[in-house]
């Protein structure tokens, strides 16, 4: 697609970064693309989230398995407006699913927010999916009604990947109602990707790694995507996780009633 402005042209050249150089993103930049991220829309104009922006080695380490100088962690933040609720006699109980649901669409759109600015500047940003089930409390002293809602590596790239492939539009989008798709459109339109993966699978890989990936079931893309790399097992303990840390800021489970 030929880019028509910049915004679309960075959207368009989005990749995830890995690899970053160690120089600390300055101050100023950093401050720019928080404030973008503030920028984006926001329920019910309540900004029920907060950035936790991380640069201490230790902690950096601790929070991001991907080295880089910096981490932003998005969190749910209805400790703040429980608090502002409190100071103004106004009740609180906004500790129930919708607001879960809300501040964590708040969040993680803001966070999408820094990380354009972010590579609108020429940094380079990868989101890390594990922060959902990690224990904030403890890692980073955070309150009762505030949980984790997405995490980035970010800093100045020493990477330059190529762009990664996506489905063809038509695979995600529907019009007026959701389409359900045939076997065949599904076949289709991941086949490219299968394909790629095979030929990796069949002539890149050893004989020693492939018989060892075919002892633990792994034939396709699809099987290495879940007996592979997302195993049940793995997923099970995320998400004991991330339920573990809703219950423990305090919020109300969907499964429970009203005490
Ligand atoms: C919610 C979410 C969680 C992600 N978690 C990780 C992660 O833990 N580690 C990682 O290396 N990349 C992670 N990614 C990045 C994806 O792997 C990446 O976006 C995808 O492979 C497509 O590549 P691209 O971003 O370069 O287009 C995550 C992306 C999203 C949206």
């Amino acid at each position: 697609m030929t880019c028509v402005n910049p915004v679309l042209d960075c959207l368009m050249n989005h990749r995830s970064i890995r690899k970053f150089k160690s120089d600390p993103v300055p101050e100023a930049t950093i401050e720019t693309i928080l404030r973008a991220g503030t920028r984006t829309a926001t329920a019910g104009s309540i900004q029920p989230y907060a950035f936790i922006v991380i640069d201490e080695p230790a902690l950096l380490k601790k929070i991001s398995y991907i080295p880089a100088p910096l981490a932003i962690v998005a969190v749910v933040d209805q400790y703040r407006v429980k608090r502002y609720y409190e100071l103004n006699d106004a009740p609180f109980y906004n500790d129930q699913a919708i607001n879960l649901m809300i501040s964590a669409w708040d969040a993680t759109i803001a966070l999408q927010n820094v990380v354009v600015a972010a590579e609108s500047m020429g940094l380079g940003t990868v989101y890390i999916g594990m922060i959902l089930s990690m224990n904030l409390q403890e890692a980073l002293g955070v309150p009762e009604y505030v949980v984790p809602a997405g995490l980035i590596a970010l800093g100045t790239p020493d990477e330059d990947p190529p762009l990664r492939p996506r489905l063809p539009l038509e695979a995600v989008v529907h019009r007026n109602g959701y389409q359900i798709p045939s076997d065949e459109d599904i076949a289709a339109w991941y086949h490219e990707g299968d394909a790629a993966w095979m030929n990796r699978f069949e002539n890149e890989w050893t004989e020693e790694q492939r018989v060892k990936f075919i002892e633990r079931g792994v034939t396709n893309r699809a099987q290495n995507w879940t007996v592979g790399h997302y195993t049940e097992e793995f997923t099970i303990v995320q998400s004991k996780g991330v339920m573990d840390n809703i219950r423990r800021a305090g919020f109300r489970l969907p499964t429970e009633e009203r005490p």
